[in-house]
């Protein structure tokens, strides 16, 4: 099966990972929209414009399935684009459900972007599941552009994320929510700040588990480590094309991105 994926950038490659892991057979294509890329600051009438090309796009590629890698995009646009396609279009949520759901009446951080914490879809979610009322909200767009750049390891991360967190009681939180695919490469952080007791729960697995059930696909239980070694390895395995704003990816300095970010992505993995 051909599975598209799309993101405003290169957080979507933590859910794409996520795939690789799970359904290693599959064969994928991914969309990082870095012409466009932050889309969690920008107009909903845009991101919409944007997303539907790029599905547009994906199907004219040939995918058989549609992953919205993307929460931004998603609490604006997966309406529309069900009404639009009639292919499988999965979207992502913020993992608010099994937060709570673990939280035992400690408190729920959900992190993400300006828009996905703005607009219904994640009001919604939250009214449903958050009963007791135990998840806070907080949007934090400049992690967007640090993940773009390859600065999850620097002083500026840490004290960006530090000093957000700073108003909040962090001994009161057992569960941290990243509402954002670009939040992964950030774990240590979170962990180093929130200590060893908070679990850190992201969509990924949620997301590639869903697929699976809709798509008939079985899921690899093998647990093998994925790492790249070279550059062009990243078209190798699994079976992959990857794009940027519609551009085929196959230059050396974004090869050698993406497999930073992928060996990136494995490391933090078990975080
Ligand atoms: N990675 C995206 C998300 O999951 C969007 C980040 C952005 O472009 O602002 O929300």
């Amino acid at each position: 099966m051909k599975i598209g994926l799309l993101d405003s950038g290169m957080g979507g490659l933590s859910v794409l990972h996520e795939a690789f892991h799970l359904l290693p057979d599959e064969e994928y294509i991914f969309y990082a929209d870095v012409d466009h890329v932050p889309y969690g600051t920008k107009k909903p009438e845009e991101i919409i414009s944007y997303t539907t090309d790029i599905v547009d796009f994906l199907i004219k590629q040939g995918s058989d399935v549609v992953i919205i890698a993307c929460n931004t995009a998603t609490s604006v646009a997966i309406e529309k684009l069900r009404k639009l396609y009639d292919i499988p279009i999965i979207g992502m949520e913020p993992a608010v459900k099994p937060a709570v759901h673990h939280s035992n009446s400690k408190r729920v951080l959900v992190m993400a972007t300006p828009v996905t914490i703005r607009e219904n879809k994640l009001k919604t979610l939250i009214d449903r599941v958050d009963t007791e009322h135990v998840c806070d909200l907080l949007p934090m767009p400049r992690l967007v552009s640090l993940a773009e750049n390859e600065m999850y390891e620097s002083h500026e991360a840490f004290d960006y994320i530090a000093s957000e967190l700073k108003p909040y009681d962090l001994s009161k939180y057992s569960e941290l929510v990243l509402g954002c695919t670009h939040f992964n490469y950030f774990k240590p952080i979170y962990r180093k700040i929130f200590g060893d007791e908070l679990e850190i729960i992201d969509g990924n697995n949620g997301t590639i588990r869903h697929l699976a059930e809709k798509c008939g696909l079985k899921i690899d239980r093998s647990e093998r480590e994925i790492f790249y070694k070279n550059p062009e390895d990243v078209l190798k395995y699994p079976k992959v094309s990857y794009f940027a704003s519609g551009r085929p990816i196959t230059d050396e300095k974004m090869l050698t991105h993406i497999k930073t970010l992928h060996n990136r992505l494995e490391e933090v993995r078990s975080i």
